[in-house]
């Protein structure tokens, strides 16, 4: 049975979703809520120059929030294929959108260029060796961009494997639970 919390959560990312005019909640996909996502990036400020990449963006609803800045580009990669269409078509649909240069991709992050990257948002979309293959993609990325790269990582099981890979480092936390355990944490390269 739902608790009363989760209602109230529900209703609210409706109620945001109306006002974007884009539809990111669905009983099937379990986005970030608006709530959690507004904490955050009040604490990971986006700059002109960064390009946004949200890898397993479901139905986009990050995408959408990192649309509405003015920043330079916005991606997101997505394995199902229903979600990947909705996240292309919220993109299209989304108001206030500020961001030209964007697109969803539908497949897997094996396969998905990060060429580019700066900021990265990873909401536990997968484990195992392609959890180690994407984090190294993104490595290759750090190592030739301008400046630090960020990522986000929500629900960070593999915390562990990141803090001790020796390039990345976790420089704030941007979530706690109800517990006080840690729900998202940014990470920077050296
Ligand atoms: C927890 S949802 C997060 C959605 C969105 N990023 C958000 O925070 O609202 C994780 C998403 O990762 C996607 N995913 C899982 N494995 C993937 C893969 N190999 N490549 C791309 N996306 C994947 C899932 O389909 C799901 O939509």
């Amino acid at each position: 049975m739902r608790s009363v919390r989760n209602i109230a959560v529900s209703g609210i990312d409706q109620l945001w979703d109306a006002y974007l005019g884009i539809s990111s909640s669905g009983a099937d996909c379990q986005p970030t809520s608006y709530r959690v996502m507004h904490k955050m990036f009040k604490l990971v400020p986006l700059a002109a120059d960064d390009q946004f990449i949200d890898i397993g963006c479901g139905r986009g609803r990050i995408m959408c929030f990192a649309a509405r800045q003015p920043i330079a580009r916005v991606a997101g990669v997505e394995i199902g294929k229903e979600h990947a269409a909705y996240a292309q078509k919220n993109m299209e649909h989304l108001r206030g959108r500020l961001v030209t240069n964007w697109s969803v991709t539908t497949g897997s992050a094996a396969d998905f260029d990060l060429t580019g990257g700066t900021v990265f948002y990873m909401y536990n979309p997968f484990g195992g060796a392609l959890f180690t293959q994407v984090i190294g993609k993104m490595r290759q990325v750090a190592a030739v961009a301008k400046k630090p790269i960020r990522l986000m990582y929500i629900n960070p099981v593999l915390r562990a494997e990141l803090d001790n890979s020796g390039w990345l480092a976790p420089t704030s936390v941007l979530h706690t639970d109800r517990h006080g355990k840690v729900a998202a944490q940014l990470y920077e390269s050296r």
